[in-house]
């Protein structure tokens, strides 16, 4: 898939794209098939809602299930990321957030860079947003919301909120949202919420604000958020756990199209559990080679 012209201006000037049915019902259930048993796992990677066992976020499923590492290298993901940031890829982070029937809680408004420059010193914004839709995504069961080109406001400022759900998230405060808002055509367009059927694709930039309300539908929302980062523009303190925040720089190597189809062999470092070194961290920057 090669973008056009038209929409490599409509990235640069709303900060993202919106690839509605991308992948078809096949390849979904392929992927919404595994999640029951992923989030039923008693592990540090399954983040839990705010008083709830119904899982917020699960991390690093393209470490240890197969149809998620092959996501994890899908063309039809990997090559317009490749081709916005004119760089070979790493995967920085990888989540599927459940935003369950009843339970899914809110994300405030936030910048995903503010994050991981703040934790993990990402040195610059040159990494991407990806979610990819395993539920029919309406108005309803908590579709992400969007600040159309408050990503050309580079980094803003944020305040770490570390109690309003069970995950810790740098946010943007009310009255700046309010401007930008304004800003981006107040009611007529300052926010958007691309909604559309499950194998749905949008690409986001790292700088562009958002947030999404709870989902009090009897309709799951689950979707799998990755950020692919340009390999030179790697992490540069391991802050956070490595579920969390991923320390292998290496490229990613695509599979072919047809790979949530045709089960080609892929690597599964965590099958068997996660490795001690993933949850240590560490304050001081990484000493790299000069
Ligand atoms: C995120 O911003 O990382 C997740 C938002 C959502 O799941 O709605
Ligand atoms: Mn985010």
């Amino acid at each position: 898939m090669k973008l056009t012209a038209e929409q490599l201006d409509r990235f640069n000037t709303h900060g993202y794209l919106f690839f509605p049915g991308l992948f078809k019902p096949d390849e979904v259930n392929t992927l919404l098939d595994a999640v029951p048993a992923l989030y039923s796992r008693q592990e540090a990677y399954n983040v839990r809602e705010k008083g709830s066992e119904a899982v917020r976020t699960n991390f690093a499923a393209h470490l240890y299930s197969e149809p998620f590492a092959r996501l994890a290298r899908h063309p039809r993901m990997v090559l317009p990321v490749q081709e916005l940031l004119q760089e070979e890829l790493y995967m920085h982070q990888f989540k599927i957030n459940g935003k369950m029937a009843f339970e899914g809680d809110v994300w405030q408004w936030h910048q995903d860079y503010g994050t991981w420059k703040n934790d993990d010193l990402m040195p610059t914004e040159r990494a991407m947003n990806v979610a990819i839709f395993l539920d029919d995504v309406n108005e309803y069961n908590g579709p992400l919301m969007f600040i159309p080109g408050s990503h050309r406001k580079g980094v803003i400022d944020a305040q770490h909120d570390l109690t309003t759900t069970s995950y810790p998230l740098w946010t943007v405060d009310n009255a700046l949202i309010t401007q930008l808002v304004q800003r981006a055509g107040g009611k007529n367009g300052g926010i958007v919420s691309p909604k559309g059927p499950a194998g749905s694709m949008i690409l986001f930039h790292s700088c562009l604000v958002h947030a999404s309300t709870s989902n009090l539908s009897p309709w799951n929302r689950v979707a799998v958020y990755l950020s692919l980062c340009a390999a030179s523009n790697h992490i540069r303190r391991h802050k956070r756990p490595e579920y969390i925040a991923h320390r292998d720089f290496t490229p990613i190597e695509c599979l072919p199209d047809d790979c949530l189809r045709t089960a080609y062999p892929v690597d599964l470092p965590w099958k068997d559990g996660m490795p001690a070194s993933a949850l240590e961290t560490s304050i001081e920057p990484l000493a790299l080679a000069a």
